[in-house]
């Protein structure tokens, strides 16, 4: 059983709630795990990272926090997506550092990968070409935050035994999901609309684009427990599957399927029985986006939570909200 002090940082978000969640199910004690709200530690205030650092010694970091949102806010508020996000990990990894943290794990996102990316998106695609313009100050953050890992690694990786590592989930959803109206993701989004016409008893509802857009969704505690397997791995397996200035992994459930498709099971989970209508006035997007997963398949972990029983969850920790 490990000794670690383990800090995870954004533990109140969607992924960071589910990653202490799986370390106490691993049976990591409670007391081992530090977290610190928003309130009370700034991430972007470098003095008060290196501060909460210097003072807690953690020996393992789980880089859950960051300023996350939807195509609206990212396009709205730029500035703040691509400054907080770069502030937040550089004071992070750099305290890290600092303070002896020989083990951190950084969470991206697919959105790191070029717009036209061959598809499903292998790791060896990062920067390869443009980015999709809508989050490309998120996705230049995120970008950012993996060669800070690497960049650490191959400065203080053999002389101070520093291993940063880095995962890219795919599109999540489940417990702590943000169901906002307006600047949600698809899933919660439709979550919330397709039960809002249950109870009004709605006719229909209709739905942006043709429905065939095809996208992968991960359920949350799969996510986490990606995370806690790769940051478990040993460094020479993990070495091994990567390489210094390549050294990401992808996390996907190694399947799509249609925007249709998901609008369909999530009426079924709520238990909506009007008509789906799909308004091809409006765009559709990407016609796929999925990760190849395959290297994190290879260093032994896959998805276990399907579609069905994932929606059901998310479904659950909706309704229990009201
Ligand atoms: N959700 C997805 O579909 C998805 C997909 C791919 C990748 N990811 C990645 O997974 C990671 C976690 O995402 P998530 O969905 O769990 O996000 P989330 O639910 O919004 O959680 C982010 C956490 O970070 C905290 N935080 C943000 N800014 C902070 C600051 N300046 N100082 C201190 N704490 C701050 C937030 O606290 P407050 O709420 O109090 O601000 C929140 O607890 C992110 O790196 C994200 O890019 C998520």
């Amino acid at each position: 059983m490990t000794q670690d002090k383990i800090y995870v940082a954004g533990h109140r978000g969607m992924v960071g709630s589910a990653i202490v969640r799986h370390l106490l199910a691993q049976g990591v004690s409670q007391s081992q795990i530090v977290t610190r709200t928003h309130a009370e530690l700034e991430l972007t205030n470098q003095s008060a990272v290196q501060h909460f650092f210097a003072t807690e010694k953690p020996t393992q970091v789980y880089l859950a926090a960051a300023k996350v949102g939807g195509i609206y806010a990212n396009n709205t508020y730029p500035a703040d997506f691509i400054y907080q996000n770069l502030m937040m990990q550089a004071n992070i990894i750099e305290a890290a550092f600092r303070n002896g943290v020989k083990k951190l794990l950084f969470l991206g996102s697919s959105c790191i990968y070029p717009r036209m990316a061959q598809q499903p998106m292998r790791e060896d695609a990062l920067l390869t070409g443009t980015l999709e313009p809508t989050n490309e100050p998120y996705a230049i953050a995120k970008i950012a935050g993996i060669k800070l890992c690497e960049s650490y690694n191959r400065q203080y990786g053999a002389g101070h035994g520093v291993d940063y590592r880095s995962v890219m989930p795919t599109n999540l959803y489940g417990p702590g999901d943000n169901y906002h109206a307006e600047n949600s993701h698809v899933i919660p989004a439709l979550i919330r609309r397709f039960h809002e016409a249950k109870l009004a008893n709605a006719k229909s509802v209709s739905i942006w684009g043709t429905g065939t857009p095809r996208r992968e969704f991960l359920y949350v505690d799969d996510m986490a427990a990606a995370s806690v397997h790769v940051m478990q791995l040993p460094k020479a397996l993990y070495d091994q599957h990567t390489t210094p200035m390549q050294s990401h992994i992808n996390v996907g459930s190694g399947s799509d399927v249609t925007i249709a498709e998901v609008a369909r099971t999530i009426a079924q989970t709520v238990g909506y029985e009007g008509d789906i209508e799909f308004d091809t006035s409006k765009p559709d997007g990407a016609l796929r986006k999925w990760m190849d997963s395959s290297r994190l398949n290879a260093l032994g972990w896959k998805a276990e939570v399907d579609l069905h029983q994932g929606l059901e969850a998310a479904y659950q920790d909706f309704a229990s909200k009201l």
